[in-house]
């Protein structure tokens, strides 16, 4: 089913997803940029949008930046901002769910993408809210060029584990850990305080978890069945969090959260990054770092 709509001045169609989800929003690129052909920066999750103001301030307009998020009145506003500094000819912001459209959204912009960002989603406890699951890394493999960047943050280590192990399960060989771990500062990756109780686990429920996992993201899920009790019970927390609504993200399969949470691959080898590659600080890390003088976990990654 197809139906069109007009935001604005700015024109979409929607491709109403067969499952129900919210719908898949394809973007009319040569209306919302000036040159839709330039080298595209995303924030998936942008919140309030000053990240991607930002950007543009200090990288400047040989790229078009876009902030995609679910809430309409800040992107409104922050459409606006963008508009009040004439910025509008390369920056947009956008009401989609990150996961169903990026896909389609992002497969349809005709120029290459430089760098796809997903800074300080909800924390590990409302994991249902988070955008990066298999759905969004299998969409970012596909419609990414080498050389894309993709970086993650978080000021919960859990939670930046959980985004990192996702890319290196799902993301099936197609994304690597960039250099800048190894010419930058980094501090090593500790066991997130859910994953504790793996420690004292055997081995043996490592290996099975990978198994799984590996199984899981190559699509063989024929035998496995749910995710057994002993595997679920490694970390904190189930999959069923009657906190969430699961209105928002959609990360991906619920059975493999816990599991995806445990995995120790080769990735977390790399570290985190010690100070913000990319250069531009959102309004939480800006609270995290000044307010509260927390510490950041990030990874930048690169499309192979
Ligand atoms: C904790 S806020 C972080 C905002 C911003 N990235 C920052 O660092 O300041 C998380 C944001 O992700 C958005 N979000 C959650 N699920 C989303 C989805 N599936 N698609 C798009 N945005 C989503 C929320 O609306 C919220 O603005």
């Amino acid at each position: 089913m197809q139906a069109g709509g007009a935001i604005g001045r700015r024109n979409y169609s929607f491709l109403m997803r067969s499952d129900g989800q919210q719908p898949v929003k394809v973007a009319e690129w040569g209306v919302i940029y000036e040159d839709s052909r330039k080298p595209l920066v995303v924030d998936l999750g942008c919140g309030a949008g000053r990240y991607v103001l930002l950007m543009a301030l200090r990288k400047g307009l040989r790229n078009n930046y876009l902030g995609v998020d679910v809430h309409k009145a800040l992107l409104d506003r922050a459409n606006g901002w963008a508009a009040a500094r004439s910025l509008s000819s390369n920056v947009h912001f956008l009401q989609a769910n990150a996961v169903a459209s990026a896909s389609v959204l992002l497969g349809s912009y005709p120029g290459p993408i430089e760098l796809v960002s997903i800074q300080y989603p909800d924390p590990q406890q409302r994991r249902q809210r988070h955008i990066v699951g298999r759905e969004l890394v299998e969409a970012l493999a596909r419609v990414l060029r080498p050389g894309a960047h993709v970086y993650l943050a978080s000021d919960f280590e859990d939670t930046s584990t959980y985004m990192r192990n996702a890319f290196e399960v799902y993301g099936n060989g197609r994304f690597r850990v960039d250099d800048v771990h190894t010419t930058q500062a980094v501090f090593p990756c500790g066991l997130p305080n859910t994953m504790l109780k793996a420690r004292d686990v055997s081995s043996v429920g490592t290996s099975l978890k990978r198994e799984s996992l590996r199984a899981r993201a190559s699509g063989d899920a024929r035998d496995l069945g749910p995710p057994s009790v002993a595997s679920v019970g490694l970390c904190q927390g189930s999959s069923e969090d009657p906190v969430d609504s699961g209105q928002e993200g959609r990360a991906g399969d619920s059975g493999t959260d816990d599991e995806l949470l445990c995995f120790q691959g080769s990735w977390q080898q790399a570290g985190w990054l010690q100070d913000n590659p990319v250069g531009v600080p959102t309004e939480r890390e800006v609270y995290v770092e000044k307010a509260t003088k927390g510490r950041v976990y990030r990874i930048l990654l690169v499309r192979s």
